[in-house]
């Protein structure tokens, strides 16, 4: 199936393009009602993430609504420890929560490494749906969570400010953290590659948590497992997104992936320094920046993609869109982007 609009794709790759391409993490759901409309329909979150049918209608709506230059495929990155044996639920208002987390080798006995093909075969349907249904409109992202990201609810099991459990066990148990992280990257390269064979034109690892470690340890936690990922997967273009990592930016242009997103706490100058001129950069606007108003919105935005230089950028939010964002804010971003062109 050929694309017709191959912005993201030709960008990540480091080809010139008419304009540069636009999305939102986190653009499915949550800021729209349409999307809870279908929500509401269901018992929650985790029955729209299993059920494909719905899931590809939702993964759609941003493409229609918004007009943005991918679809990101409906699911989350906590899918993955549920694949390896630990189950989670999502509670309302307050974020994911675990009944079982890793603690020891004893606990590490009772999990197993994901067989994404039978354990999530219904992210590959909502993947294959939803190719379907885009006909060749925008590329489809796939994604999963960087390996220390899901470690790191996998031993807190649920969110935290500080998330000193999962921090504390890199301190008292380096190799039970080792083995639980080997497990996870195995995991995720299996899965991505499912995304991959599904359909997805495209992969992005989030590594949300990135920023709470000090640089050593995410060397030797972090960007360590993210580099193995990188390596086996060679099929489509990889995006690495590690919030907060700005201490890592040199290691991160040495991975062997496409682009690198960066988040808005981070200068675009300098990353490009650190990061080097063969990647793709893709971010990074203040997700705040949307509560201003629209003129504010179109100046930030053509400042940031002035920085930005217009070529090797695939313009994005620094971080996911917050649930109270106006969606005609959202909207305003985009256009800019979409209209503007560089000198
Ligand atoms: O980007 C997209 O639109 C695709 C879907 C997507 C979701 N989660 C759907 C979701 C993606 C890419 C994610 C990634 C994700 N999930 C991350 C990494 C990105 C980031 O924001 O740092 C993380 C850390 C999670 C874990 C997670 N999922 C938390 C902490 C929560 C609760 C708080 C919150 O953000 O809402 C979720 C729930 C979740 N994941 C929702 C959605 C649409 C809201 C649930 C609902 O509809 O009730």
């Amino acid at each position: 199936m050929m694309l017709k609009n191959d912005l993201l794709l030709k960008a990540a790759r480091g080809e010139k393009t008419e304009r540069v391409p636009v999305w939102v993490m986190r653009q499915a759901g949550r800021i729209l009602p349409e999307y809870r409309a279908v929500r509401n329909k269901l018992s929650g979150f985790i029955e729209l993430c299993t059920t494909p049918e719905l899931a590809a209608e939702v993964t759609l709506q941003p493409v229609d609504i918004l007009g943005v230059d991918a679809a990101i495929i409906f699911s989350d990155i906590l899918v993955i420890p549920e694949a390896m044996g630990l189950p989670y639920q999502m509670i309302e208002q307050k974020g994911p929560w675990f009944e079982n987390t890793i603690n020891s080798e004893a606990d590490l006995k009772k999990i197993k490494i994901a067989d994404p093909e039978s354990d999530l075969a219904y992210v590959n349907d909502a993947i294959k749906i939803t190719k379907r249904e885009l006909n060749g409109r925008v590329p489809l992202i796939g994604f999963a969570g960087a390996p220390w990201t899901i470690f790191s609810y996998m031993v807190e099991g649920s969110g935290s400010k500080t998330f000193s459990k999962a921090r504390r066990m890199l301190y008292t148990q380096p190799e039970l953290s080792h083995k639980l992280l080997d497990m996870i990257t195995e995991s995720t390269i299996k899965y991505l590659k499912m995304q991959i064979k599904a359909g997805a034109d495209l992969v992005q690892v989030f590594d949300s948590w990135a920023g709470i470690l000090p640089p050593n340890q995410y060397d030797e936690f972090g960007l360590k497992y993210i580099s193995k990922i990188c390596d086996a997967i060679n099929e489509v273009p990889v995006t690495v997104f590690a919030k907060g990592a700005f201490f890592a930016r040199r290691g991160m242009g040495q991975l062997n992936c496409e682009t690198i997103g960066l988040d808005w706490n981070m200068s675009i100058e300098a990353s490009r320094r650190l990061i080097g001129n063969t990647k793709t950069l893709q971010g990074n606007l203040d997700p705040c920046s949307l509560y201003g108003s629209f003129s504010q919105i179109e100046k930030a935005t053509k400042e940031m993609l002035t920085k930005f230089g217009g070529y090797k950028h695939i313009a994005n939010l620094g971080h996911g869109v917050y649930p109270d964002i106006e969606p005609d804010k959202v909207k305003c971003f985009i256009d800019t982007v979409k209209n503007w062109r560089a000198d």
